[in-house]
C-alpha cells in the first residue's frame, strides 16, 4: 500500500487544523508509522502565518512545537494528494466538497465522525474563546488521532 497521507482542514489553519496536525505527528512518530500529515484552512486570510499564539501554547503543553507551521488555504489539488482529508467541522466539509475536484481518490470526512459517541460533530472553534475552548479542541484532536493511528497502523 502506498503510505497513507492526511489533510486536516479548518477555517483558518491557524488554531484547530495545525493542533489536529501536530496530534497526529506525534502519535505517529510514537508508533513508528510513516504517514504524510498537512493542515490547511478553507479561509485565505491567515495565509503565511503562523499558528494563533494560544494553539502554540498548547501544543506546547502536550511536548510539541508547532511555531514553525504556516497556514495555507485547502486548494482542488489537496484531493489529488491525499489519501484522507479530514474537515474539524461540517461548515469545512461543505466547503471542501464545494473545491473538491469532480474525480478524485482522497476520503473526504468529518473528523469527529472517527470518535465514538462523537459523530456529526465539530471540533469547536476556540479563536473567539479562552485557554479552555484551546484545551478541548486539543482534547478533540488527539482523541481523534488515537483511533486514525489505530487505522492507519493495520
Ligand atoms: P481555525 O480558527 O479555523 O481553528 O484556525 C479560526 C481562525 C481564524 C478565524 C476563524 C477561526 N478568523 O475568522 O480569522
Amino acid at each position: 500500500m502506498n503510505q497513507p497521507s492526511v489533510l486536516f482542514v479548518c477555517l483558518g489553519n491557524i488554531c484547530r487544523s495545525p493542533m489536529a496536525e501536530a496530534a497526529l505527528r506525534a502519535r505517529a512518530a510514537e508508533a513508528g508509522i510513516a504517514v504524510t500529515v498537512d493542515s490547511a484552512g478553507t479561509g485565505d486570510w491567515h495565509v503565511g502565518r503562523p499558528p494563533d499564539r494560544r494553539a502554540i501554547i498548547e501544543a506546547g503543553r502536550h511536548g510539541i512545537d508547532i511555531s514553525g507551521y504556516r497556514a495555507r488555504q485547502a486548494k482542488a489539488e489537496d484531493f489529488l494528494r491525499f489519501s484522507h482529508i479530514f474537515a474539524l467541522d461540517p461548515q469545512n466539509l461543505r466547503d471542501l466538497q464545494t473545491i473538491a475536484p469532480r474525480r478524485h481518490l482522497a476520503r473526504l470526512g468529518l473528523l469527529m465522525d472517527l470518535v465514538p459517541g462523537r459523530e456529526g460533530t465539530a471540533v469547536i472553534d476556540p479563536y473567539y474563546g479562552e485557554a479552555e475552548d484551546f484545551e478541548r479542541a486539543w482534547a478533540d484532536v488527539s482523541a481523534a488521532a488515537d483511533v486514525l493511528i489505530g487505522r492507519l497502523g493495520r
